[in-house]
Order: C-alpha cells, then sequence, then structure tokens
C-alpha cells in the first residue's frame, strides 16, 4: 500500500498522534462544553440602524455573514474589489433599508480612505467594521512571487490595519464601535504550502490580541472580536481547491454554519469566535508542544499537496 518504507513509518506515526490524541480531545471538548453550558451566555446586541462596513462581502463568508446581518436592519455598506459580486450580494438582502455597495481594491489605502470618506457622507459613521476580504495563494514560499507576497500581505493585513485607523477615531471619540477581523485558524496553526498566508493571519490575529488590550488601557468600550474559521467551502474555486489540492483530516465546513456561528459571535461581542470548540483544543495542545514536535507533526500533516 506504501510506496517505501519512510510512508509506512509515517502512516504509523500519524495513527499513533491520532489514537492518543482523540479521547484526550473528547475528553477536553467534553469540559468546555459543560462549562459553556453552565456560563451564562450574553444577549446579542441590537444593531438596528448601525453602519455595519464590510469588506469582502460580495462572495463566501462576507456575502453571507452581510445577509444575516442585514435581517438584524442594519445598515450595510458593502466593499468589494468586484462591485458585480457586491451588487448581487444586495440584491439578495431581504430586509428593505439602507444598504449600499462600494468599490475598492483594500490593500490600497487611499481606496480605503476614500471609501470610507463616501460612506460617512452618505451613511453615517461606521458602527461596526468587519474586515473580512481575504485571498488564500496557497503556494510554498520557495515558489510564489514577491508580487504575490505583497498582494497577499496588502488584503489580508494591511487592508484591516488600513481599516481600523480610518473608522478607530470617530468610535474613540463617541465611546463605541465594534471591530471585527477574519483571521483564521492558519493564524494560530501554521499552514505549510501556504506559508504567506500563515504570515497574514497569524499578524493579524497577534495585532488585533495586542490592539484589544491597548484599547482596555485607555479605558474605551470599543469592541474587538478575532473571527477564525477553519476550511469553508465558499465558492467553486475554493471547494475545488479543497477537493483537489489538499488533504484534510478534518473536513471542511458549510459556509452556511460559519457564517451563522460568526454572527452570533459577533452579536455577542465574542472577543473570538473559533467556530467549534474542537479547534480552541487543538490551538491550545498545539501551543504546548516543544518545537521539534510542532515541526514533525506539522511535517506529517502538510496538508497542501505541492503543484508540480
Ligand atoms: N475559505 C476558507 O477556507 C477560509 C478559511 C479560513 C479563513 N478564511 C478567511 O475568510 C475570509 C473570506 O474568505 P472567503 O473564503 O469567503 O473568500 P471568497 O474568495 O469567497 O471571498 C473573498 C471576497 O474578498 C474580495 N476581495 C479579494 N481581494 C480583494 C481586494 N483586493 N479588495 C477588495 N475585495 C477583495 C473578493 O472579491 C471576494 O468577494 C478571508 O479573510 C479568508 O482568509 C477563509
Amino acid at each position: 500500500m506504501y510506496k517505501n518504507k519512510l510512508d509506512t513509518v509515517k502512516y504509523y506515526v500519524k495513527f499513533f498522534l491520532i489514537a492518543i490524541n482523540i479521547p484526550l480531545i473528547l475528553s477536553l471538548v467534553g469540559i468546555a462544553t459543560v462549562i459553556k453550558v453552565l456560563l451564562p451566555k450574553r444577549k446579542f446586541k441590537d444593531i438596528t440602524d448601525k453602519v455595519v462596513l464590510i469588506t469582502g462581502g460580495g462572495n463566501g463568508l462576507g456575502r453571507e455573514i452581510s445577509l444575516r446581518l442585514a435581517d438584524k436592519k442594519c445598515k450595510l455598506a458593502i466593499v468589494d474589489i468586484d462591485e458585480k459580486a457586491a451588487k448581487e450580494t444586495l440584491s439578495l438582502v431581504k430586509s428593505k433599508g439602507e444598504h449600499r455597495t462600494y468599490r475598492a481594491d483594500v490593500s490600497d489605502f487611499a481606496q480605503c480612505q476614500s471609501v470610507v470618506r463616501k460612506v460617512e457622507e452618505e451613511m453615517g459613521p461606521v458602527d461596526i467594521l468587519i474586515s473580512n476580504a481575504g485571498i488564500m495563494p496557497c503556494i510554498d514560499f520557495v515558489d510564489i512571487s514577491m508580487d504575490q507576497v505583497e498582494k497577499t500581505v496588502g488584503v489580508n493585513l494591511m487592508s484591516s490595519l488600513y481599516f481600523i485607523k480610518l473608522v478607530m477615531d470617530k468610535m474613540l471619540e463617541r465611546n463605541s464601535g465594534h471591530i471585527v477581523c477574519t483571521s483564521s485558524i492558519g493564524g494560530q496553526i501554521p499552514l505549510p504550502g501556504g506559508s504567506v498566508y500563515t504570515l497574514t493571519k497569524f499578524g493579524l490575529t497577534g495585532f488585533l490580541e495586542a490592539f484589544r488590550v491597548e484599547l482596555a488601557y485607555l479605558n474605551k468600550s470599543v469592541k474587538v472580536t478575532t473571527l477564525q474559521p477553519y476550511f469553508l467551502k465558499t465558492n467553486q474555486e475554493i471547494s475545488n481547491f479543497i477537493e483537489n489540492k489538499i488533504d484534510l483530516m478534518i473536513p471542511a465546513f458549510d459556509v452556511d454554519y460559519v457564517a451563522s456561528e460568526a454572527v452570533k459571535g459577533i452579536l455577542r461581542e465574542d472577543k473570538v469566535v473559533t467556530i467549534s470548540n474542537e479547534f480552541n483544543i487543538m490551538i491550545y495542545l498545539f501551543k504546548v508542544l516543544p518545537p521539534f514536535i510542532k515541526d514533525f507533526v506539522l511535517y506529517l500533516g502538510k496538508v497542501i499537496k505541492k503543484e508540480n
């Protein structure tokens, strides 16, 4: 079945790691679920007439989050480089209300600046920012071009900093507001085969952790939420990619489920939304591993197959 001895060894080590981890993960999931059930749930906040600016709202997760938030009667400003897709999202919104679309390449600060200015003029100051636009070039660092590196860092990381900087002052003045960014599980557990993607998501996750505490020191009630989904089938391209190019032990999630959980987390003002408890435990277990075991686990688990 296996081509060589190394593959056979890899198979047994993988099997062993799964065998010792499954009971551990199951007991921790059990404990976490009991704690979650016992803790009182925070109420959902009312977002009626609040201005929500969402980037990447034209497709995938951004579209699904937009549709669910629109149902809560907020005013949506959908920002996307793909204007047609943003308009399609708008056409799917059932609730009547003041919703608009804006075209911008979010990796360009000047375009972000002009969009925020227009939104403020036409809709009012931003109450909730959801920086969600992202790209996922899964290419080993030896193969990726510097243009692709810059684009990925621009869209996945810099755009969040641009938008936060642009809406933050007014939020601080009003002492209210909510900043939400879509990071990824790849911001906690590296993704070999997508090292630059990992760079952007680790950067974003770390930044938000530090930024939240900086706001706490200012004694401001501006909220910060990090969304960290696992692989999800958002569009045909990503679904094909997930099916053909990667080898996942845990199957990819459905976008409807992830969007619903993300919206619940946003409305509860959760600090971090990991979608599913198993991932919190996986992240925790991964973080405490010594580096050589981490490397080994990542080596065995490299999910992205290299293009030949
Ligand atoms: N799909 C997954 O498996 C997965 C897993 C974890 C995290 N995420 C994150 O979720 C977020 C949404 O991803 P998705 O799967 O819905 O992707 P998607 O490709 O379905 O949608 C992304 C949207 O962002 C827009 N966009 C891309 N570049 C842009 C730019 N320069 N300026 C403005 N808009 C731009 C696209 O037009 C598109 O509408 C991303 O931040 C992604 O990293 C996705």
